[in-house]
């Protein structure tokens, strides 16, 4: 299990709430951790193997998705590493968690496309007919999939929660042409995965990408697909009307919720089932989009 990468010899560039990014120069380091996070609190408990988990389903997806877009993925060849990695200490940290990537200025929005109703979509509309500003038809009910697939960004916090924001406020922060461009980009990927996915048996509900300027050129950085970053869920089981099993980490936040935890202090433990079947749930994602087990 890895909580923290502590790779010494390099400079930490940004540390995230689940990846340690490191600084090679030209290129990037990016470790996925086995930390865990929910409602932007990292949890005390890891989850075994989740990392290298996390790490194999954002290679897929970003070979799948190249035709679409291109990204920021160099290499997950640990001959690739630089010679000051290549010990057995530091190889064993790293070994199928890591990927050299570019080196991007990020652009601090997310990209969040969602294709059902759900979670946070949910309440809103339940509350004034609306996700994210956009009116939706009356009729809804929780789970339903969306006549099209909505893109509903977000600013990306330096610290705390980001923040839904409408697309105009998007287009005067960073021109209009970037933001129609980030937006068909994402859509188009979303569209082209969930496609992909459904194949598979699975739904993917929403996620959020991320995109970055490498060489004057936006490419799709950061994780992409991943239980972290969307919802996924069983399509023999869909049911509209109600909340959906999930493979993410729902789960997880379901079993914060319940425990008494007031979202402020920090975060409890989690009881070891919990960790097991989490653990389960995010290899299950592999397998089933990839049809290898891991
Ligand atoms: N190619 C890239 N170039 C520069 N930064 C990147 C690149 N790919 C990913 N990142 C950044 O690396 C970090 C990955 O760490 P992690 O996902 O754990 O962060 P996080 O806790 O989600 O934080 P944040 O809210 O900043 O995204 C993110 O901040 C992401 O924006
Ligand atoms: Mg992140």
């Amino acid at each position: 299990m890895v909580s923290n990468s502590a790779l010494s010899q390099l400079s930490i560039y940004k540390k995230g709430k689940v990846r340690d990014v490191y600084d090679l120069g030209d290129n990037l380091l990016i470790v996925a951790t086995d930390r865990i996070s929910c409602f932007d609190f990292i949890l005390p408990t890891l989850i075994p193997e989740k990392g290298k988990i996390l790490t194999r389903i954002s290679l897929f997806w970003f070979d799948l998705l190249k035709s679409v877009t291109a990204n920021h993925f160099i290499s997950a060849d640990m001959d690739s590493l630089p010679a000051i990695l290549q010990n057995p200490q530091d190889k064993d940290i790293l070994k199928d968690r890591f990927m050299i990537t570019k080196k991007c200025e990020v652009i601090p929005f997310e990209c969040v496309v969602r294709g059902y109703i759900s979670g946070s979509g949910w309440k809103e509309y339940e509350n004034n007919g609306k996700v994210c500003g956009i009116d939706l038809p009356a009729d809804l009910k929780e789970s339903d999939k969306l006549s099209e697939p909505l893109f509903t960004p977000a600013t990306k916090a330096e610290s705390g929660h980001d923040e839904n924001v409408s697309f105009e406020y998007m287009k005067q922060s960073i021109g209009e042409e970037l933001a129609n461009q980030l937006k068909d980009t994402s859509i188009a990927i979303y569209t082209k995965a969930a496609q992909y996915a459904e194949g598979k048996g699975i739904i993917i509900a929403d996620t959020k990408f991320e995109f970055g300027f490498f060489d004057n050129k936006v490419i799709l950085i950061d994780e992409v697909l991943t239980p972290d970053s969307s919802r996924f869920w069983p399509k023999d089981s869909f049911e509209p009307g109600k909340p959906q099993l999930s493979f993410d980490k729902q789960f997880v936040r379901d079993h914060l919720d319940s425990s008494g935890w007031d979202k402020n202090s920090a975060a409890p433990i989690l009881p070891q089932d919990v960790v097991f079947k989490t653990q389960y749930k995010y290899k299950q994602v592999y397998k089933q989009i990839t049809g290898i087990d891991f």
